[in-house]
């Protein structure tokens, strides 16, 4: 149930907007999702009369849904659109949008503001608001969507927290990492929990180590300068990684409310130990893509498409991590990302200990892989006796897909909007997520930037750098891959 709301769309123009909000909110309104008294305002810098902007939507939305859409749904979900230009330079803009928003009877009083801006304005934005009284709830209630990077480091995140808490609730701040809106991400609390036979073995006792790999075969394509005043540390593993390291390693949560999921992955998280800032290169590695192959295609390195060779900003970036608490004491967690490696591979990789039966030469070490994208699955090898004569083994799998035959493919983004609309914060982070794991990541990044010796390269579509097997806790513990 979604009370009559108001969507007011900082940013509309930009790339966000164009390819996943706007088709997202459009998807929402095809699937009968969005409550009949919904609006849509677009908020953006430049005078653009409502024709051109409607006329702008439908060129975003015949540019995502390619074999078309339905003329009905179009209909409705245009004319719930609008616009309203807000020049920076215009010092009564927000007084002004305040005024257009007033009109009760096109815009549902219930206001969410997705600040889609750079992220050196969300503070600035919030003041805004704040300052016409468009962040007060009383009669109606105001949220607040932040994109990510909440803040560069510990402090600027701290701060932008300070200064929007001036004017904000706790419950009324939406902190995105769109990782959480996956399908395949909220999976993994439920094949933990929602089974009997995962969680006896989740633990210290049977696991061995434990894999989380996000790697891409994108580049850093037009986004360098961004890019490089971020690195993959900042970019990745400070969000989506470490999110998915806390859905697979929290505790079993009293029920899957908003409060009781997020009070369990802070807890985890808090858990983490800090990374030894006098033995970080054996718990952390980076490297930079050198110019290489992709598909068969050449392309340059970062170095190359940055244009300048003195970066040491990272587009490969791995840590070993350990959890102190009961359920995983010594077992090492191994994150990493990296763009332009020769796969894109979101998973979790699970190592079992020893089988106490040492057959032959073989490993014996089940391997649990759940398949995040682009292959959602769950994924057990296990030993089982060739059939024969002979007493010997060979590695089995159970391969079962997640994704069936006419499921819904619904993006992040999708999931996120709705969950917005009907107050449920569950899928956004807590503060406290967000400082802890800015918490972990801050010490390396720093010692990274202090560190000016040139960085390892891996060239563009290749495996993992040979040094990177520098964090590994055992000789005989590798990357594992998909294929
Ligand atoms: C973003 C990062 O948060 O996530 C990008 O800034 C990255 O660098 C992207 O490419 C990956 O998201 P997805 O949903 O395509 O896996």
């Amino acid at each position: 149930q979604i009370d009559p709301c108001t969507l007011v769309l900082f940013g509309a123009s930009g790339n966000l907007s164009r390819v996943k909000l706007m088709p997202g909110l459009f998807r929402l309104d095809a699937l009968g999702r969005l409550p009949e008294k919904m609006a849509i305002l677009s908020v953006g810098r430049s005078e653009v009369s409502l024709e051109a902007w409607r006329a702008d939507i439908k060129g975003m939305l015949d540019a995502k849904f390619k074999k078309g859409y339905d003329q009905k749904v179009f209909e409705r979900f245009i004319a719930r659109n609008f616009y309203h230009a807000n020049p920076p330079t215009d010092p009564n803009a927000f007084a002004k949008m305040k005024d257009k928003l007033s009109d009760e009877a096109t815009f549902p009083q219930n206001l969410a503001f997705f600040l889609s801006v750079r992220p050196s304005d969300f503070a600035q934005v919030v003041d805004q608001l704040a300052e016409v009284g468009l962040t007060n709830e009383d009669k109606y209630w105001r949220r607040v969507v932040i994109e990510k990077p909440f803040g560069t480091n510990l402090p600027s995140a701290k701060e932008l927290q300070a200064s929007i808490s001036k004017h904000l609730k706790e419950s009324q701040i939406y902190r995105i990492d769109h990782y959480l809106g996956k399908s395949a991400l909220q999976n993994i609390l439920l094949q933990r929990f929602a089974n009997t036979v995962l969680e006896p073995i989740w633990n210290s006792e049977y696991i061995d180590h434990v894999q989380i790999t996000n790697t891409e075969m994108l580049g850093v394509g037009d986004r360098t300068q961004f890019y490089d005043a971020t690195g993959a540390l900042r970019d990745m593993i400070q969000s989506h990684v470490l999110q998915t390291l806390a859905l697979t390693t929290m505790e079993q949560p009293k029920d899957l409310s908003p409060d009781a999921v997020r009070a369990e992955k802070i807890k985890v998280l808090e858990a983490i130990r800090p990374i030894p800032v006098n033995d970080i290169e054996h718990h952390a590695f980076r490297a930079q893509y050198a110019a290489g192959e992709i598909n068969g295609e050449k392309v340059p390195g970062y170095l190359e498409e940055l244009g300048d060779s003195s970066s040491v900003v990272e587009t490969y970036a791995a840590l070993k991590l350990f959890i102190d608490n009961p359920r995983w004491k010594g077992v090492p967690f191994y994150i990493r990302t990296a763009k332009r490696l020769h796969e894109a591979d979101t998973r979790i990789c699970i190592r079992f200990k020893k089988a106490p039966l040492q057959i032959g030469n073989g490993q014996h070490q089940n391997w649990l892989i759940i398949g995040i994208q682009p292959r959602e699955c769950i994924k057990l090898e296990i030993e089982s006796k060739i059939p024969g004569l002979d007493i010997n083994t060979r590695t089995i799998e159970l391969d079962a897909a997640n994704r069936q035959d006419g499921d819904e493919t619904v993006d992040a983004y999708e999931a996120l909007l709705l969950n917005l609309m009907e107050g449920d914060n569950s899928q956004y982070l807590h503060i406290s997520e967000v400082e802890a794991q800015w918490r972990l990541v801050d010490p390396v990044i720093e010692a990274w930037a202090k560190d000016r010796k040139p960085v390892h390269q891996y060239p563009a579509g290749s495996r993992d750098p040979e040094a990177s097997k520098v964090i590994f806790e055992h000789e005989d513990q590798f990357w594992r891959y998909s294929i």
